[in-house]
Formats: C-alpha cells, structure tokens, sequence
C-alpha cells in the first residue's frame, strides 16, 4: 500500500465470476458465491487502510436479460448477505464499514419486493461518518442515474423551487445516488475488460482507470494494493497545466 496519494472514492466492477467458475467447471452461480467471498475480503481490507468511499458494482439494469435462473441465484445471493448483516448487527457496529445500496431501488421496480423493503430499511438507518461507506451499486444504470437526476430538477422547476436559467452541476450532483460523496478517484476493473459497463459515468468525469485479467473471485489484497499504488504513482492533471 503506498504511504500516500490514497483515493478517497474506490469503485470496483465485479466482474469475472462467470468465466472464473466456467475455468473450474463450476456453475456460473458457484462463480458468484466466490464473488461475494472476494467481496468481504477487499471490502475488509480497504476499510482497514482507511479508503472512505467504496462503491461496488454488483449487478446493472441490463444484467436482467440474463437467464433467470442466474438472475434468482444472484437475487438469493443478496437475500444470504442482508440476513446475515441482520443476524451480525452487533458485530457490525465494531466494524469500519457501513454497507448502503444504491440503484433504481424504487418501489414496483425490478428487484424483488422482499428485498427492496430491506434495503430501505437499511437506507433508513443513521450514517455513520467515521466509517468507510461501502455502497453496493444493485439494479444500478450511470444512464438511468443522471434522467433519475434530471427528472427530480424537472420536478424542483417545475414546483418554481429553482428557476431553468440558474441550474448548476451541484444541481445534478445533489440527485445522484452518490449525493454528498466525492467523486471517483479511481476505478477497478478485473476480469479483462475495459469498459465502463454504465457504472457511474457522471462521477468518472476525472477517475483514473485500473484494469486488471484477473477474475474477480482471484482478487485479493495484494491486487488492490498494486492498483492503489499505481493510482499514486499517477499525475492527475484535472484539465490544468503543471
Ligand atoms: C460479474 O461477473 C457479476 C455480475 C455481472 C452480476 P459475470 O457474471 O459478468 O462474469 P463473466 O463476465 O460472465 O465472467
Ligand atoms: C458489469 O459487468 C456489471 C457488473 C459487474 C455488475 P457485465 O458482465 O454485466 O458487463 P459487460 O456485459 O461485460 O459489459
Ligand atoms: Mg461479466
């Protein structure tokens, strides 16, 4: 880990578990059960080390097309993890992590009522500002972020509460499901691909990227070091000049 120059806002694209499980002759939702695993183990780390801002990409608006049985085992995946953040509460509290969802989380929405109704209720919950804030991006589009923004100033001018002529960025800032977080410092991508994947196109505007072949459920501690320490070793220039 480099002695200094720490991003403050990590985002990671989990991605590989299917060709990581295909390697072994698993099956594909073997693969994300790793993927949860992989999860723990770096979302422990970079609290540990002190990173404030984690936000995972755990499954995109368009990873609905996918065949249902894999859609209702990664569903019964995030099911396993609520309970059991429900049955540590007590040990969650010693944590450094506090976990949030983000996502077109609406009500009558793609994701399971059972499991929209818990991760409002954890949404409700008081944040807790001395902890890393670890949010696991579900049902989540970069596209569908910013109309989501766009259409709450919609409503705010149409209200008269701001006028046209005087919207600014902060305006749109403040509808992101990122509101009141910094923008992306730098971006993680395992698995080979180098793509953005609709993952937070608004709050990339200036993060630095970090592709890797590695598969996602291989990702360990020394993976995340070696990109923490390229992305110190980089000169992040913001559209100035030296
Ligand atoms: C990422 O792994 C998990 C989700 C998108 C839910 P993949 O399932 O995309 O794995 P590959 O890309 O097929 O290997
Ligand atoms: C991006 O991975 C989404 C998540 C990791 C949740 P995909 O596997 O869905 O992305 P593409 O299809 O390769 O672009
Ligand atoms: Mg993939």
């Amino acid at each position: 880990m480099p002695q200094s120059g720490l991003p403050k806002h990590v985002g990671i694209i989990m991605d590989g578990n299917g060709r990581w499980a295909k390697q072994r002759g698993l099956s594909r939702t073997e693969g994300h059960k790793a993927g949860v695993e992989a999860f723990e183990r770096i979302c422990e780390y970079a609290a540990d080390i002190g990173i404030p801002h984690l936000t995972f990409y755990a499954f995109s608006t368009e990873n609905w097309q996918r065949p249902q049985a894999e859609v209702d085992a990664i569903m019964a995946l995030f099911r396993r993890q609520l309970d059991d953040i429900e049955r540590r509460k007590g040990e969650n509290e010693q944590k450094r992590w506090r976990i949030r969802y983000i996502g077109d989380l609406d009500d009558g929405g793609p994701v399971p009522r059972d499991i929209f109704l818990r991760l409002r209720d954890m949404e409700a919950q008081a944040a807790d500002k001395d902890k890393t804030i670890v949010s696991i991006a579900v049902n989540y589009g970069g596209r569908q972020e910013i109309l989501h923004a766009a259409k709450r100033i919609a409503r705010l001018v149409a209200a008269g509460e701001k006028q046209a002529d005087a919207l600014c960025l902060q305006d749109i800032e403040d509808g992101l499901y990122t509101a009141g977080q910094p923008a992306l410092d730098l971006i993680i991508r395992p698995s080979g691909e180098q793509r953005l994947s609709n993952f937070l196109l608004w709050q990339s505007a200036y993060a630095e990227f970090w592709f890797s072949d590695i598969l996602w459920p291989d990702f360990r501690e020394t993976d995340f070091d070696a990109a923490l320490e390229a992305f110190a070793a980089r000169n992040r220039r913001f559209g100035r000049v030296e």
